[in-house]
């Protein structure tokens, strides 16, 4: 089993996945902080691309933030080769978000003014992304009028301010005025980015794809899932602001943006990592084809041919879906049939005998569903049903995943 951020990093990673930030650094003894920020924000997925003042450079080297952030720093309006390389206008229009930090008085003052008298505060003025600025300074320099004026105008116009905290100051002095630190800037920023909709702060964990159960060291049991309808629920679930955490099986797909991806390979081990996953989570969904046997003793080495006949001796995979209701009586269970005849007749005995919220029943075999780009489903749910006409995976997903959110805000009254 592999995963991409550690378990405790996962709603941030699921937010700031393949985000780009683009961080603002000015002049203060905060700016060496800005160093550990750049680290963090990678940690959890996102691309950062460093744009420093004058003033910052003379507290940390614009090599420090290249070497971490692994990209050229930018600090200068007039910097040919940067600009043949993305002008700054394209850098103002690369970000989904700006961040600020440390934000000196003067750039907040800078900002307020529309000032665009170096490339930090022209990429301000000629970007409509969000911005956030974390002060840093002195405390009376937070607390003059004139600073305070400043920041009543970036408030009033939108930008997002984080900070400061208090506490000792660098110059001896104690009060207000100091960065909040790195990891709460992180998080604070992956609110900031968090899509806002019908499931925003819920967690999803998603089951796709196959499972493969071996059968000696290079053969096993397995099924023509390829992920497509999972991963496009995933995706679906996380514009409507769900936190998505996918456990998957193997697949050749990208992971979707936003989303949290744990890879797995055989149906106990998508037991064991769903199991972990749910923790915290509201909603579960299993789109996985779990394979429903498995070997009860893959063979140590390669079997090789002798008899003209063999038997397989298979024994029950546990079904993911019962023995996590058992578990969590309370959580908002999804499950998915896959027909070959009787469709709405299976899919409300596996409802009932999974004791599942809703089931969304699909035919297959003859090329239907499975490892195909287009699908219909007959969604069935206690006392209704709805039918979700064929599609191509991706749309049929959001509608299926605006069904979800329906479903569940109803039957949590
Ligand atoms: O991956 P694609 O190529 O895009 O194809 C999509 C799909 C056809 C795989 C998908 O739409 C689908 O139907 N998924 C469920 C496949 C399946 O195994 O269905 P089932 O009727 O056997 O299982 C019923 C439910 O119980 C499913 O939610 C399944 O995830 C779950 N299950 C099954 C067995 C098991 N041991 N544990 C489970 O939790």
């Amino acid at each position: 089993m592999s995963e991409s951020t550690s378990p405790s990093a996962a709603p941030v990673a699921a937010t700031l996945y393949g985000r780009r930030i683009l961080l603002g650094v000015c002049g203060g003894i905060a700016a060496y902080k800005a160093a550990d920020l750049v680290r963090r924000l990678q940690d959890a997925g996102a691309e950062v691309q460093v744009v420093m003042t004058a003033s910052a450079q003379r507290f940390v080297t614009a090599q420090t933030f290249q070497a971490l952030s692994g990209r050229p720093v930018r600090s200068s309006l007039w910097d040919e080769a940067a600009e043949a390389a993305m002008g700054h206008i394209e850098l103002a229009r690369w970000p989904d978000l700006i961040v600020i930090a440390p934000a000196s008085a003067n750039t907040i003052a800078r900002l307020a003014h529309g000032l665009a008298d170096d490339l930090l505060s022209t990429l301000c003025l000629a970007s409509d992304k969000p911005i956030a600025i974390a002060p840093a300074m002195n405390r009376l320099m937070w607390a003059n009028p004139a600073t305070q004026a400043n920041l009543h105008t970036l408030n009033h116009r939108g930008v997002h301010q984080l900070g400061p905290g208090s506490g000792g100051q660098a110059c001896g002095e104690v009060g207000e005025g100091r960065m909040w630190e790195p990891l709460q800037i992180r998080d604070a920023v992956a609110n900031l980015l968090r899509p806002t909709g019908p499931l925003s702060n819920t967690r999803v964990v998603i089951t796709a794809g196959p499972t493969r159960e071996p059968i000696d060291p290079v053969r096993f049991i397995t099924n023509r899932s390829s992920g497509k309808m999972g991963y496009a629920l995933a995706s679906s679930l996380t514009r409507l602001g769900a936190e998505v955490t996918l456990v998957s099986g193997p697949t050749t797909l990208p992971t979707p943006h936003g989303v949290q991806r744990i890879d797995v390979e055989t149906a106990a081990q998508m037991l064991d990592a769903t199991r972990s996953a749910i923790a915290g989570a509201q909603i579960l969904v299993g789109t996985a084809a779990v394979a429903d046997y498995r070997s009860d003793a893959p063979a140590e080495h390669k079997i090789k041919k002798q008899a003209d006949q063999m038997a397989l001796s298979l024994v029950r995979n546990p079904d993911i879906l019962a023995t996590l209701r058992e578990a969590d009586p309370k959580l908002f269970i999804v499950g998915f049939a896959a027909e070959t005849e009787k469709l709405a007749e299976h899919a409300h005995g596996k409802l009932q005998r999974k004791k599942l919220d809703m089931i969304a029943a699909n035919w297959v075999g003859a090329g239907r569903a499975f490892d195909q780009d287009d699908n219909a489903l007959h969604v069935f749910w206690p006392g209704g049903e709805r039918e979700l006409p064929t599609a191509s995976k991706v749309d049929l997903a959001g509608a299926l995943a605006a069904l979800i959110a329906e479903r569940f805000h109803a039957s949590r009254g």
